[in-house]
């Protein structure tokens, strides 16, 4: 096949209808120009891949995921069981390593950090809250000591200071009257409170809570995330909840839903107001994510209802793409009578 061009060398000229070597040249300067993937974000995840190898079995827990969360965003992220959260979580707080993929946090580079580095991000950048209780205080120090910990591990302030900081902690999240008990001498909702407030000790510029609420029951569970809500108000902070909890879910304004190992939906609500009336409601609206290559996850009940597999067709419309089954397929859905393939797969 001739379908090589030789630049500068009077090569073969395009095809017709094939673009030429000048307008090859300005895509490519169009493409150096156009900022990097999310270079705006504070968590940047590109095509993270994640491969566990146990005993000879391969396992991809994470297949490419894409992931942009801006500063101050409070969101969470919701998927089956195995399909890649807390490997995710894990990567995010810097205590696993991905396969392949870039994947930064507040301008550090979770792939290529040290050791040192690592430790250092661990401390100053994320803060984290797991679903264990008890994994997230120390049983033998009181709920203000567990808060000060971290601070004397990092140093800089001095006993007074951390003392301080560690009791507005608590009281921002109404935990004054927890400040000398120990874990056991508190509730389990007291003490995810005050694992958050450990994880915002030295201030972190990310929140990371794996199932928080899991262990919790419904009212607890929602004064727990009234703390996280309470911190990202208050402080800033950047909050990424793993929830398994339809009521987390609804509170936070994106959710992120992610499907063997990828990211493959997004939740957006926001409160519309009624031009008549004036009444506000949230609206939540479901999208589906188009990675950079233009890939698109269909769900499977819409793919598995039109009987499609393999190969679809698809057809440019002004305003949306047409999705329709291969009508030479096996099990593909009747066709439609119209002018369109199928005729029904609007809205894709
Ligand atoms: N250390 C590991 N070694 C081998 N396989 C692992 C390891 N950690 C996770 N996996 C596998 O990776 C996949 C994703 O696991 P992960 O724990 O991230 O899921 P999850 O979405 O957090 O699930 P759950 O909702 O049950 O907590 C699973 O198939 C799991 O078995
Ligand atoms: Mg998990």
């Amino acid at each position: 096949m001739t379908t090589g061009r030789q630049p500068g060398t009077g090569g073969p000229r395009p095809a017709p209808g094939e673009p030429s070597l000048a307008e090859l040249e300005r895509r490519a300067a169009s493409n150096r120009r156009r900022p990097a993937y999310g270079h705006d974000a504070l968590i940047v995840c590109d095509r993270l891949v994640r491969v566990f190898t146990t005993d000879g079995v391969e396992v991809q827990a994470l297949q490419g995921l894409d992931l942009l969360v801006a500063e101050g965003e409070l969101m969470a992220l919701v998927g089956a069981s195995g399909s890649g959260k807390s490997t995710l979580m894990n990567i995010l707080a810097g205590l696993d390593v991905p396969t392949a993929g870039a994947a930064r946090v507040a301008g550090r580079d979770l792939l290529t950090m040290d050791a040192g580095a690592r430790l250092g991000y661990r401390r100053d950048v994320v803060g984290f809250v797991w679903q264990q209780t008890a994994r997230n205080l120390l049983p033998y120090l009181t709920a203000a000591q567990n808060v000060t910990l971290p601070m004397q591990l990092r140093g800089g302030r001095r006993r007074a200071a951390r003392a301080k900081a560690a009791d507005e902690l608590l009281s921002m999240l109404a935990l004054d009257h927890c400040r000398d008990r120990r874990p056991h001498q508190l509730s389990g909702g007291e003490q995810q409170r005050a694992a958050i407030a450990v994880a915002l000790a030295n201030n972190p510029s990310v929140l990371l809570a794996d199932e928080p609420t899991g262990e919790l029951d419904s009212h607890t569970a929602e004064q727990v995330f009234t703390a996280f809500r309470t911190a990202n108000e208050e402080l800033g902070t950047t909050i990424v909840i793993v929830t398994h909890d339809q009521a987390v879910a609804d509170e936070v304004r994106r959710t992120v839903a992610i499907r063997d190992g990828r990211t493959s939906s997004e939740v957006l609500r926001r409160t519309e107001r009624d031009a008549a009336t004036g009444q506000e409601s949230l609206v939540a609206r479901e999208y589906a994510m188009l990675d950079r290559a233009g890939r698109l996850q269909l769900p499977a009940d819409y793919t598995s209802s039109l009987g499609m597999a393999h190969r679809v067709l698809l057809e440019l419309e002004s305003d949306h793409i047409g999705v329709w089954p291969d009508p030479t397929a096996d099990g593909a859905a009747t066709e439609g009578d119209g002018d369109g393939p199928a005729g029904t797969a609007h809205g894709a």
